[in-house]
């Protein structure tokens, strides 16, 4: 059976675009195949070093995915590091993984890309050079298969499958070459600008909005001045909105509120009533975790305990081909 992983930097907590985008496509695959979900908080204190906010995201992250319903029978769910093998995984990688390959790095070459002057590498660190290295040990350490991403993970999924190679030809085959799955188009929720919804746009809606809060965040999607009925519906973000909270018999239902012509206001009333029937269970759950942390650390601890099972036994065996092993 193939496994699944996948891993989530802890820098915030999510909004509604990572909800559709990421981690309502993961739970719904994890209830079907044996899954690795993580929390990449190596990975983010590259991004921030605010340990607050390390220490507060993770909390936040797992507490989410819990309760928006991960099925923790099929998934381990873990920390990135409380796994040291990864970190093993990670030098014995770099040492065999080319440099020209981490210069392609399409998030390193875009920091070079805004720095003036001389030291195009001024703004590097060595973590962000070697993050997909790191990346690569993630999910090679548990020799997984299918990795769901969104697509500028893509290039790093390709990078795992160079280096995996580099090593089978180097010390003998052990890595499976993992593929990407790449949310489709459907599942893709812009931001209240209609462009890719990011922290760094500032035009989030927060996953765990109190319903004030949430119906005031989707008053705020950008709208045209057509008249109501003027409007091709697919051109509209709320549209989009719409579609991703619509089951696809009910979004004939939708159709017609839109060839009917009915205004801005009146829908955006109708979307906020969809989105909050979803997410309402899950937001009582995610408060009451939140206020429970010593519950969400007891279920990563279970998780960890397996994932060390896994991730031990195949650091051994690879320990073994580059010939370290008892004398
Ligand atoms: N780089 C991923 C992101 O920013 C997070 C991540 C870290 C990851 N390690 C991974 C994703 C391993 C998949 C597999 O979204």
């Amino acid at each position: 059976m193939s496994s699944v992983l996948t891993g989530i930097t802890t820098n915030g907590s999510p909004h509604l675009g990572n909800y559709v985008g990421a981690m309502r496509p993961a739970i719904e695959l994890s209830k079907r195949s044996k899954s690795y979900i993580f929390l990449a908080d190596y990975h983010s204190l590259i991004k921030q070093q605010s340990p607050e906010l390390t220490h507060q995201s993770t909390l936040s992250i797992a507490a989410a995915w819990i309760a928006c319903g991960l099925d923790l029978e099929n998934t381990i769910f873990y920390r990135q590091s409380s796994i040291p093998q990864i970190m093993e995984l990670n030098w014995i990688l770099t040492s065999i993984t080319p440099k020209g390959l981490m210069n392609r790095a399409h998030a390193y070459k875009a920091i070079q890309d805004t720095t003036d002057g001389q030291d195009k590498d001024k703004n590097v660190q060595m973590g962000l050079f070697n993050y997909p290295i790191l990346m690569s040990s993630d999910i090679l350490i548990f020799n997984a298969d299918l990795i769901p991403v969104g697509s500028d993970q893509k290039q790093h999924i390709e990078m795992t499958r160079d280096i995996a190679n580099k090593f089978n030809l180097t010390y003998g085959s052990f890595f499976n070459l993992p593929q990407p799955l790449i949310n489709e188009t459907s599942s893709y929720l812009p931001g209240l600008d209609g462009n890719k919804m990011s922290k760094s746009y500032s035009n989030c809606i927060d996953l765990f909005a109190e319903e004030k809060k949430l119906q005031k965040q989707i008053n705020k999607i950008k709208t045209d001045s057509l008249e109501p009925g003027v409007r091709k519906p697919t051109d509209s973000t709320i549209y989009k909105y719409f579609k991703c909270f619509t089951s696809v018999e009910n979004i004939e239902i939708i159709d017609h509120y839109f060839e009917e012509g009915m205004g801005w206001g009146d829908l955006k009333k109708e979307l906020f009533k969809l989105i909050n029937t979803e997410l309402a269970p899950a937001r009582e759950k995610y408060f009451n975790l939140i206020n429970n942390p010593r519950h969400v650390e007891d279920l990563l601890l279970e998780g960890e305990t397996k994932a060390l099972k896994v991730a031990s036994k195949n650091l051994k065996k690879i320990r073994s081909l580059v010939g370290i092993r008892p004398l």
